[in-house]
């Protein structure tokens, strides 16, 4: 289809300027029950709390209605991510500091999403814990399920999950609490200032 970009007099960096922050998409990758919606939330306090404007998306939530019509296969993880990538775009684009929080398994996937922004708007964040220790805290009962076979294509079961090769920060989830990681990110990125 052929559309013709319209150009409006109100820009990303007029937007910036009245928030008086950059935008920035913090991209979350790990496996279900690593911890990224629990750092997300914390993050996106403490942005609040310090005036900037914040949004998260989140796998969960998102899949109940902008990304309802997808399920758990390759094709639709996928597609999962193209989607939401480009929401996070827009976000940027309005002014916004987007806290993505998805599994995003699929290293061609998140690269997908980087090459959407400007170097400096993407960070991605590996939040990283093994698979054994997900599996215990099993959070929402799905591993179970997975192991028991009544789940198909659980990531890190029967879904590969692809650990990111140079993202911008890594966090691990085993070793700090929730609280000393998301010090750890502001301050690794200089969000304070
Ligand atoms: S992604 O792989 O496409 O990025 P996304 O982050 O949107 O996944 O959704 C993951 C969430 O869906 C998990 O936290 C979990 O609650 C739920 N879920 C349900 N089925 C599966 C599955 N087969 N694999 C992974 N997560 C699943």
């Amino acid at each position: 289809m052929a559309t013709t970009e319209q150009i409006f007099k109100i820009d990303r960096a007029m937007r910036q300027s009245l928030n008086q922050h950059t935008a920035k998409c913090i991209w979350l990758t790990g496996l279900s029950g690593s911890g990224k919606s629990t750092l997300a939330n914390l993050l996106e306090q403490e942005l609040h709390n310090s005036g900037k404007r914040t949004y998260i998306l989140d796998g969960d939530n998102v899949r109940q209605y902008l990304n309802a019509d997808l399920g758990f296969s390759d094709e639709d993880r996928t597609e999962n991510i193209r989607r939401i990538a480009h929401v996070a775009r827009l976000m940027v684009d309005a002014g916004i500091i987007v806290i993505v929080a998805f599994i995003s398994p699929f290293a061609k996937d998140r690269q997908l999403a980087r090459s959407l922004f400007a170097k400096d708007d993407f960070l991605e964040i590996y939040i990283e814990a093994p698979l054994e220790v997900c599996e215990q805290r099993d959070t929402k009962g799905l591993y179970a399920k997975a192991r028991a076979n009544e789940l198909k294509n659980f990531t890190g079961i029967d879904s590969p999950y692809e650990a990111p090769s140079s993202p911008e920060l890594t966090l691990n989830t085993t070793q700090l609490s929730p609280s000393e990681l998301v010090k750890k990110t502001l301050k690794h990125f200089n969000f304070n200032s």
